[in-house]
Formats: C-alpha cells, structure tokens, sequence
C-alpha cells in the first residue's frame, strides 16, 4: 500500500437517497454506506422524494425510515411549492435548510418565481435557504436577497454566467453561498455527447470555457458538493432517461486527483469538502471523526460500488485516493470497503 493521509470526515450538503419512495434506487442503509465509502461522515439529504418532503407529517415518515438504517450522520432539507408556510414553524428545529426548485428537474417540484419571495418572508431565518437556480432566474434571485437576508445556498453552480452571479452578490455583501458538482468540473458538454444518459443531469454539463472559469475562480466556490442523484441503468437506458448522476464515492478521488495535477491545494480542497460546509450548515464538528486514504492509483469501477445505483460516470477513470477507514466519533465504522456498523448506529441531526 502507498501513501496514506487522514482528513476530517467530509459532509456532503447534497444528496438524494431517495427514501422513502424510490428505495429501488437507493435507500438509506446504501445511500449513506456509499457515503462512508467516498469519506462522508455527515451528508443532508435533499426533499425531492417521490411524495416531496413538505409537511411535517411526511418528515416525520422519513426521518424514522433514516433513523433504523443510517450509518453515517444525516441532516435533512425540507421543500416546499410555496403552499406549506404553516409548516415551517413546525419542522424549524428537524431539518437543516429549506429547498426550493427554480428550474426544472427531477420529481418534477418546482415553484413559480413569483413565490420566492413569499417564501423566503415565510421561513425563519436562522437556517439557509437552498437554491436550485440556474442563470435564468439569477435577476429575481437577486432582488429577492436584496429584500430579505437569509443565508442562501446556490447549489450546483455550472456555468461562468452563474458563478459570475454568486460573484457579484458576494461582492455587494449579499449572504450568499455556492457549491460545484465533480460532474462539472471534471466532465464538459462534449462528455454529454459521448456519454449519452450516463452523464445527463441538471444542470447540463458546460462548455469547457464555463469549467476553466469555474477553475479559474475557485475562491468564490464555498463548497464542493456530490449532488448525488442514482437512478437505475435501466432507467438511464429508458427514454427519456431521468436527470441525475451517482456521486458520494467519487468525488474525493477526482478532487485529490487534481490537487495531484496541482488544480486546488489540500487545504482548499479540505476547506470545500470539509471546513465550509461545516460552518454554513452549522454542523458541530468532532476531532476523532477521521478518515484515513491510501494515495495509490486505482481504477473506478461500477462493481466496487456501494450505491444502489452500481454506475458511475467516471468508471474507468484512473485516479488517486482510495477512503481504506472512516472513524466518527472515535470508532472504526468503515474499513477495507465494508462497512463495520449496523444500520441505524448513524446519527440524524438537524
Ligand atoms: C437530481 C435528482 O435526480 O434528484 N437530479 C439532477 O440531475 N441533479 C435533482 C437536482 O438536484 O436537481
Ligand atoms: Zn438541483
Ligand atoms: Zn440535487
């Protein structure tokens, strides 16, 4: 075995796991074992369900569905159509963030932009606002913080049009966070092309301009986050095929792959995966939750994974930074590929 380095256990902000309701796709038993696969000790997961997670009563369903199986910690983001404002008070203290879909995506959840700013009156400020926003709504985005200042999450940011919105929000002192997929920065239009459904999701992928920028300013990206989005192969070999690509247990060796090829330093590399999501989704963060990564190349391989999904856009690709053990909390959970604990030994958190 080669080199080996410790970080701090990486919290992921985005995730779709998919249960209740698509457990064929995943669960929380896989969903949150691929996470301890890639080096995740603390993902959220996202409210996208097949019933979306809008009241407390169907929260409630999930987060006892999370309880008996999880096996990492898992914080939960509510969503909303902009017709459950009675809810908010009621699930404030369960969950981590609100979600609120701009553009169209998978599920099928998305508000009219006229609402967004009902919204954003509607819920307490004390927890972020997540956004799915792509650059054709950044003008209402942007009036809508000007007027209320809750701390909102751009997630998924792809293109230069996007990062140059978060940029000039940040600049005029707006509260305002983003995060960027692997998928777009390590694959461009020309892999959607190639790849076909395996690399469809939302946003598209970008032109290789749209990335060098994304590169070029990675001051201005707070988090790198996995947007983790299985489906089946058969339903990404169906038509259409859905949105969305597996991402937990790739993104740390495609990120220290390219802190190899000298694309990040470590420490920005921990910053984006590790130290900023902490502080923006207010995670408490414990000193004995470790994990240790053997530097040696390997390949990805679908046959390895841990998603219920058993596909990854990247197979095939040689990379650096295998997760060999993961301790939260100073026990051993994860090691040599097998997960060491039994479901429902992780902790929801809010
Ligand atoms: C996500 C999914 O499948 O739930 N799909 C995707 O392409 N990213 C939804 C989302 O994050 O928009
Ligand atoms: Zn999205
Ligand atoms: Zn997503």
């Amino acid at each position: 075995m080669g080199q080996k380095i410790i970080l701090p256990g990486l919290i992921d902000p985005h995730v779709h796991l998919r249960d209740p309701g698509q457990t064929h796709k995943e669960d929380f038993l896989t969903g949150t074992s691929a996470a301890l696969a890639g080096g995740y000790t603390t993902i959220f997961d996202m409210p996208n369900n097949a019933e979306p997670i809008t009241t407390e009563e169907r929260l409630n369903t999930k987060i006892a569905s999370a309880q008996n199986q999880v096996v990492c910690d898992v914080g939960f983001h509510f969503g909303t159509l902009g017709d459950n404002f009675d809810e908010f008070e009621k699930v404030i203290d369960k969950v981590s963030g609100l979600k609120i879909y701009m553009n169209v995506t998978t599920g099928n959840f998305i508000i009219n932009s006229d609402k967004l700013i009902e919204i954003y009156k509607a819920w307490p400020g004390t927890k972020p606002i997540l956004l799915h926003a792509e650059d054709d709504v950044s003008d209402i985005v942007f009036k809508t913080l000007r007027e209320i200042k809750t701390p909102t999450h751009i997630c998924h940011v792809s293109s230069e049009a996007e990062l140059t919105f978060v940029m000039k929000a940040k600049e005029e002192g707006l509260p305002i966070t983003c995060g960027v997929t692997p998928h777009h920065l390590f694959l461009t239009d020309r892999d959607a092309e190639e790849k076909g459904a395996w690399a469809h999701m939302k946003p598209s992928l970008k032109t290789q301009k749209d990335q060098d920028f994304i590169w070029r300013h990675m001051d201005a990206v707070d988090i790198i986050e996995s947007d983790h989005a299985p489906h089946t192969k058969a339903e990404k070999q169906g038509n259409p095929p859905p949105f969305g690509v597996p991402g937990l247990e790739t993104t740390l060796p495609l990120m220290l792959t390219a802190e190899q090829k000298g694309k990040l330093s470590r420490q920005q590399l921990i910053d984006r995966l590790h130290t900023n999501p902490a502080k923006i989704f207010d995670v408490s963060v414990d000193k004995s939750t470790t994990i240790e990564v053997d530097m040696d190349e390997f390949e990805i391989s679908n046959e390895k994974m841990l998603t219920k999904c058993g596909w990854s856009p990247f197979a095939g690709q040689r990379v650096v930074g295998e997760v060999q053990k993961v301790t939260i909390r100073g026990s051993i959970v994860f090691e040599n590929g097998e997960v060491l604990v039994s479901p429902g030994s992780g902790k929801i958190i809010n």
